[in-house]
């Protein structure tokens, strides 16, 4: 099964653009159709005014993404929680919220504990994106968005993820419109998403190049991953990838809350990774960096093509595809997905099982 590939997770890597592919056009491509989250779709998300979304690990992280889309894009307030507080916490609920939980199994148990916590509480329905048919969330919500990202072995989930971007993403224009989304605007996103297996192929092709910069994290013990924006949960992802499959302690912060508190463990020994695409707030980003490289730390940066970063001693610039805002979470989590790979590799972890975890954490 693992044909030319050494590891699940690489194999899995690899299969993102099929699997995004796949998604898109089960989800009925470029109609974005509603029908796509269930039969009675339509009648829910008309009275759909804000969005919870509640979520573990890797799932809460692309929750956390879908919150910039949902917010900036289709106008709708948006929270994202992990499923594990969110059960134990006193809520105030906004009327008209509906209930978006995700999963690649379907079966995290604290999840489904929320789901059905949940239960009485004054929701407009429940959503669930899952890449397991016929799973618990599946079978327990009043809609469903399925994932095509084939089986998952790997333990870091990887395929799960990306595709769980392209449901939500789908899930932003399929309410967006409903709340003045231009038509324009809903037709860039739709080439994006049908772009979106091309660019995730550009990135791939990094991989020698990644692998190069993965060598400068094998002795290391620490590293902080930054981010501005919706790039923050990417940098989270990255970081979670890191301390799940090579056991270096890695910890996210966005690039802002630098100088309050984390710079202080800023020297040669702590490699600091930066999501910075040329975004609008790439210069901002590049004073923080600044701030890191006068104290010794070596800065790896991810950026686009177009962004002129360019590599000098202490700084080292992954050149990223040029794409669309929407595709940049996506190809950056691809990227920092292979960064992990290579560390965990090189150091002879067990990557596609790594020590004291489980792929569906079905206790609670
Ligand atoms: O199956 P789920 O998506 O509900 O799983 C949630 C987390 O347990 C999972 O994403 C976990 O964080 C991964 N091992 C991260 O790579």
């Amino acid at each position: 099964e693992l044909g030319d590939y050494d590891h699940y997770m690489l194999k899995e890597i690899y299969e993102q653009p099929r699997a995004l592919a796949a998604t898109f056009s089960a989800a009925g491509g470029h109609e974005v159709a509603d029908s796509a989250f269930g039969e009675c779709a339509a009648e829910i998300f008309d009275r759909v005014k804000a969005v919870q979304i509640v979520a573990c690990g890797t799932s809460f992280h692309a929750g956390m993404v879908a919150r910039y889309w949902l917010e900036e894009l289709a106008g709708i307030p948006c929270e994202v929680e992990v499923a594990s507080e969110f059960r134990y916490r006193k809520r105030v609920q906004i009327p008209g919220t509906l209930l978006l939980t995700i999963s690649q199994s379907g079966e995290t148990a604290d999840t489904l504990a929320a789901l059905r916590d949940a239960g009485t509480d004054d929701f407009v329905g429940s959503l669930v994106i899952a890449n397991v048919d016929n799973s618990s969330l599946v079978r327990e919500s009043d809609l469903v968005f399925l994932t095509r990202a084939g089986a998952e072995i790997g333990v870091a989930s990887t395929k799960a993820f990306t595709t769980q971007l392209v449901g939500l993403l789908m899930l932003t224009i399929a309410l967006g419109r409903r709340n003045g989304l231009p038509q324009g605007r809903e037709q860039e996103l739709v080439n994006a998403l049908h772009a979106l297996p091309d660019y995730v192929q550009q990135t791939l092709a990094l991989d020698t190049a990644i692998k190069a910069l993965s060598e400068a994290f094998i002795p290391k013990h620490h590293a902080l991953f930054l981010g501005r924006g919706i790039h923050y949960p990417v940098a989270m992802e990255g970081s979670l990838k890191l301390k799940e499959i090579s056991y270096i302690h890695a910890e996210a912060y966005p690039a802002g809350e630098l100088k309050h508190g984390p710079l202080a463990l800023v020297d040669d020994d702590m490699p600091v990774v930066a999501v910075a695409p040329g975004d609008e707030l790439l210069e901002k980003l590049k004073s923080n960096l600044e701030e890191v490289r006068s104290r010794g730390g070596e800065l790896f940066v991810f950026a686009d093509r177009q962004a002129g970063f360019t590599s000098e001693p202490r700084v080292r610039v992954l050149a990223m595809p040029h794409c669309p805002e929407v595709a940049k979470p996506i190809i950056y989590t691809v990227a920092l997905q292979l960064l992990s790979y290579h560390v965990a590799v090189q150091k002879g972890t067990d990557v596609d099982k790594p020590r004291n975890l489980a792929k569906s954490v079905t206790v609670e």
